[in-house]
């Protein structure tokens, strides 16, 4: 049987790990070929990014499913480098479909008054502006195709409502979603849909560490997964903690495949209810 994206090429931003990778694999399961990168160092005052070996491993997977992989290490913030890996992926593989920016970070937050300009800079640039460059250097190879595309910008649910000390993080997942607004109406004529997921929280490092913990939990000492259990659950309307990477790899599948031919311009929460919350 056919898979879903049978012969079709897929770029994704920061498939070193979390759901990029999971990405990587779900399209390579259902017969697309991956041109996959990530920073692969680490960014000040953020927490550790994937690794050149995390992202030799997305790879390794992917071949694992007879598909084929090409990998470069690039920051979403260098429009050059982005650009050279993705010239090359596409040279390699013959053609490009679709296009996931899900490259991001959490930075620390604070309230708005005593949050660094640092903070603010580096999440804005990563999460917006490296978005806006994923779609720009990827809109003219799509374009030269001619046979349409599909691109899917990973928002979050903090892309449609705010949390506290977070202003950075949540603007640039607002501004996500004005991205992905735009592309649409802009790509719409070339037969190219342009769609946001957003995520509540996925079980993922940026989600799974010790400094969300202690956020959640600053009355503990040393608190783990165990203790943000009740307060993780509470924002759900249905009764889980948190989503695996597949949950949101599959309803981007979804909006990438021809069962989603006309829908473009569309937010899909992957949020186990919490926007009604
Ligand atoms: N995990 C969650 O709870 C959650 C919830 C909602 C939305 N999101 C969003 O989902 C996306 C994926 O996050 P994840 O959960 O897989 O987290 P993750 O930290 O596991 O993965 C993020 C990946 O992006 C890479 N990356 C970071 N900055 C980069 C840069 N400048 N250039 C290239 N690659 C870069 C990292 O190295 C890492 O491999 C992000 O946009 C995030 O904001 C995550």
């Amino acid at each position: 049987m056919p898979g879903r994206v049978d012969g079709k090429v897929a770029f994704i931003t920061g498939a070193g790990r979390g759901q990029g990778r999971s990405h990587a694999v779900r399209l390579a399961q259902e017969g697309a070929d991956i041109i996959a990168i990530d920073i692969c160092h680490d960014v000040e005052g953020a927490l550790p990014m994937a690794t050149a070996e995390d992202l030799a491993e997305t790879a390794k997977m992917v071949e694992a499913l007879d598909r084929r992989i090409v990998t470069h290490q690039a920051d979403v913030r260098d429009l050059d480098a982005l650009k050279a890996a993705l010239d090359d992926g596409v040279e390699q593989l013959g053609r490009l479909d679709i296009v996931l920016a899900s490259a991001g970070v959490a930075m620390m937050g604070g309230r708005t008054d005593k949050m660094s300009l640092g903070s603010w800079t580096h999440t804005i640039d990563i999460n917006l502006t490296g978005v806006w460059n994923s779609a720009r250097v990827a809109i003219p190879h799509l374009l030269a195709g001619g046979r349409g595309g599909a691109i899917v910008l990973t928002s979050s649910v903090g892309g449609e409502r705010a949390m506290p000390y977070m202003g950075h993080y949540i603007s640039a997942k607002h501004g996500v979603i004005g991205l992905m607004r735009s592309l649409a109406v802009e790509l719409g004529q070339h037969n190219i849909r342009v769609n946001s997921v957003l995520p509540t929280n996925v079980n993922t490092p940026m989600f799974m560490n010790q400094g969300l913990f202690r956020a959640w939990r600053p009355d503990l000492e040393n608190p783990t997964a165990d203790d943000i259990l009740p307060i993780a659950q509470a924002q759900h309307l249905l009764p889980i903690d948190w989503v695996e990477p597949v949950d949101i790899s599959n309803a981007i599948l979804f909006l990438v495949s021809d069962e989603a031919r006309y829908i473009t311009g569309i937010e899909l929460p992957v949020d186990a209810g919490t926007l009604l919350k």
